[in-house]
């Protein structure tokens, strides 16, 4: 089957979450994605404690569909064969701290001289200018930034303490809105001839991410003010509790949820309150709760904890798991692509891969060299033997 992007390579200089979660997005949509690594490794490999042939399961999560080539670009041959690689890539992706590229002499420009339509995506917390661009970060920087962590504090008690968001999403959200970008950016070379640098950083689409920022500005109100003083119209949800302790999210908004309640449970429109909610779901199990209002046509659905996300019925004949042979972990199961497409559906082919797993194929096959050129480079270190 053609793939939308089984034409284009990718260069992936990038480790930990964001980066890489970029770059997997489009390996699943096709593209040759070579994960350039040091010889040594990236941090992300043994970021857990746990690890599940060799790797932390992060790392089986963020790189599935990845060749891997490991190539100490502090050396000078590792910088040549990165740059030779260069000239037969589409797409470069790297999100070291800024200023990390231009160090190795790796930097846009160089990379624009050997391959003038290349296009290039710097990655970083706080972007490539600015005060603070040099900062290192991680998800929870921008996160905490862009008033994230304080907002979730602040609907479970608007005087206690900010509360962190559950995954790394200031990595998954600007990891996705970079994989947008780069491809708008294709589109734009392949109609133009024109490659361009992009530079994503996780504090701006934190930001655009933050509706209520857009409440702020408008209202001049802080979130917790402005939601008292304009409660949402009518509707209510929230988080309820249910006789057998398990927990239901319901979100029964607007006039046309208010009319289902009022047809479905005999009440009045101004008897219908959270705390009547509460009564009511007080001597349903979870299941029946749920089975209640989806039945009345209401949004509403079972608080579930992972392990019974992965056996949810429906989750799995939507395919969300995939089973795949890893070469040290043996059978593992992963989570596939989510999106569903009619012609060009991605396919989950390889789990992530071994350190320099892919090097023989990439520097013969891709590049051309020949054995004594390879042993000569793993001899000097540029590239290490390739794990089995
Ligand atoms: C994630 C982060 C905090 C890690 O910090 P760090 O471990 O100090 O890593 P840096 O990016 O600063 O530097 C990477 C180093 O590895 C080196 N390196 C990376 N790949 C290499 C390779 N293939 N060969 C040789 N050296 C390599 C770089 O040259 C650099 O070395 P230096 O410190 O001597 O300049 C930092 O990379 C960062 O802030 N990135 C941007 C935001 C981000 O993406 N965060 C992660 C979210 S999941």
């Amino acid at each position: 089957m053609k793939m939308p992007l089984d034409d284009i390579r990718v260069l992936d200089l990038t480790h930990v979450w964001f980066g890489p979660w970029c770059t997997m997005m489009m390996a699943d949509m096709g593209a040759e994605v070579i994960r350039v690594e040091p010889p040594w490794g990236a941090i992300d490999r043994m970021a857990e404690g746990a690890l599940f042939g060799g790797a932390s399961y992060t790392f089986h999560h963020l790189n599935i569909n990845k060749k891997d080539l490991t190539l100490n670009l502090k050396t000078p041959e590792g910088k040549k064969v990165f740059l030779e690689l260069v000239k037969k890539s589409d797409i470069v992706v790297q999100n070291f701290s800024p200023g990390t590229m231009e160090k190795l002499g790796l930097e846009y420009e160089v990379l624009k001289e050997v391959k003038p339509d290349i296009i290039y995506a710097a990655l970083s917390g706080f972007g490539q200018y600015g005060p603070y661009t040099s900062r290192r970060s991680f998800a929870a920087i921008a996160e905490a930034m862009s008033g994230h962590t304080r907002l979730t504090g602040e609907r479970s008690d608007p005087d206690g303490p900010p509360i962190e968001m559950a995954q790394a999403y200031g990595d998954l959200g600007p990891g996705t809105m970079a994989s947008m970008a780069i491809l708008a950016a294709l589109r734009h070379r392949d109609r133009t001839g024109v490659g361009q640098m992009i530079d994503v950083a996780q504090l701006d689409c934190m930001v655009a991410y933050n509706t209520a920022i857009t409440g702020y500005l408008l209202s001049g109100m802080m979130p917790v003010d402005l939601r008292k003083k304009y409660p949402r119209g009518r509707g209510v949800g929230g988080l309820i509790n249910t006789k057998d302790g398990g927990w239901i999210r319901l979100a029964a908004f607007g006039p046309r949820a208010m009319d289902r309640m009022v047809q479905h449970l005999g009440v009045e429109l101004d008897d219908i309150s959270k705390e009547m909610i509460e009564e009511m779901v007080s001597d349903l199990t979870r299941e029946e709760a749920v089975k209640l209002f989806t039945g009345m046509g209401l949004p509403c659905a079972p608080v579930y904890h992972v392990d019974e996300t992965v056996e949810d019925p429906h989750v799995i004949e939507r395919d969300m798991f995939v089973e795949l042979e890893h070469p040290k972990a043996g059978k593992i199961k992963l989570i596939n692509f989510p999106v569903k497409f009619s012609e060009t559906q991605p396919v989950l082919k390889t789990p992530a891969p071994l350190l320099g797993q892919h090097n023989k194929e990439i520097l013969s096959e891709l590049m051309g060299y020949d054995d004594e050129k390879i042993q000569d480079l793993m001899k000097k270190g540029v590239i290490s033997y390739s794990a089995k």
